[in-house]
């Protein structure tokens, strides 16, 4: 599997295994994802499984330096004491002593905050601090839009490696993309099989048909072709083997418009500048 090299020299798997809304036991789906051969691994505090995880981890035999894991900061943690607290907890639940990535879960919002820019800037100078101490390899956010992006640039010293949106064929948030990728900041891809929504549109089963690969692996190859990180997710076995080792292909320009293009039947239907929590 390829690296992709982050703007501070890090480096991260093109490839994650996503850990979202796990129903039959985190414990046992990152197991099977571990001796599939993934080596990085998406959770958050949210999530309420890094303790899981980190049993998963322990028991798998597998050093410590050979995987990457990302966590993440939930809302309620956002402020100098909440991060150091949030980190203090995934540390030991992950049963680490650091993280290789963390990230800011969702955007302090304008809907719901007058003062959004500066809980985004302190939580962010929070994660500087933490960056610097070296108990976290490397920081970025998630579902960041323009606005927010760019006001947390105004005062960051530190530009986030990473920015976790939203991404799959039908949804591409193409600006905050360009944007991202304008600045050095790579794009990773959550939901990129739309949680499975995907796997019911038509169009994009008759281009899967076209290169004789299942819709799932389409939607992965999208998001590698695109330059993007994907996280997909799965529970069977054999999804998860083939969501990291199916043969890599090419999804001609025209398809790829297609695939960029598609009715948004895989969107999650969440705005990070409007959603309440
Ligand atoms: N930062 C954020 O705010 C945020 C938000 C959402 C998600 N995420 C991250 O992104 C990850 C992925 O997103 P997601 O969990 O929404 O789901 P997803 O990866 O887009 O889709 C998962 C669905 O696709 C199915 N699937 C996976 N591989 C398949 C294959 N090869 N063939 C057929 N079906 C397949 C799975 O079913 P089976 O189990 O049957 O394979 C499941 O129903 C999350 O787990 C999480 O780590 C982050």
């Amino acid at each position: 599997m390829k690296n992709v090299i982050l703007n501070n020299g890090t480096e991260i798997p093109e490839i994650g295994f996503g850990t979202w809304q796990t129903t039959e036991g985190v414990q046992k789906t990152v197991k099977i994802a571990l001796d599939a051969g993934y080596t990085h691994i998406d959770t958050a505090d949210i999530y309420g499984n890094e303790a899981e995880i980190g049993e998963a981890i322990e028991g798998s035999g597998i050093a410590r330096k050979d995987l990457y894991l990302t966590t993440k900061i939930w809302n309620s943690n956002r402020s100098t004491q909440g991060v150091k607290r949030s980190v203090e907890q995934s540390l030991k639940k992950l049963k680490t002593d650091y993280l290789d990535l963390l990230l800011i879960h969702w955007p302090a919002n304008e809907k719901q905050f007058e003062n959004w820019k500066e809980i985004n800037a302190e939580t962010w100078k929070a994660m500087e601090e933490l960056y610097r101490s070296g108990v976290v390899k490397t920081i970025g956010v998630s579902n960041f839009m323009l606005p927010q992006i760019k006001a947390l640039l105004e005062t960051a010293e530190v530009i986030p490696a990473v920015n976790q949106i939203e991404f799959h064929p039908g949804y591409v948030q193409q600006t905050v993309v360009d944007y991202c990728k304008e600045k050095g900041i790579a794009i990773e891809a959550w939901s990129p099989i739309g949680s499975g929504r995907l796997l019911k549109d038509e169009d994009l089963k008759d281009i899967a048909d076209k290169y004789d690969v299942s819709p799932a692996i389409l939607c992965i190859q999208f998001c590698l072709q695109s330059g993007v990180i994907a996280l997909p997710k799965s529970e069977n076995p054999t999804n998860i083997y083939n969501n990291l080792h199916f043969e890599r292909f090419k999804i001609s320009e025209s398809d790829m418009k297609s695939l960029k293009t598609l009715e948004e039947t895989g969107f999650s239907g969440l705005n990070p500048e409007t959603v309440d929590f």
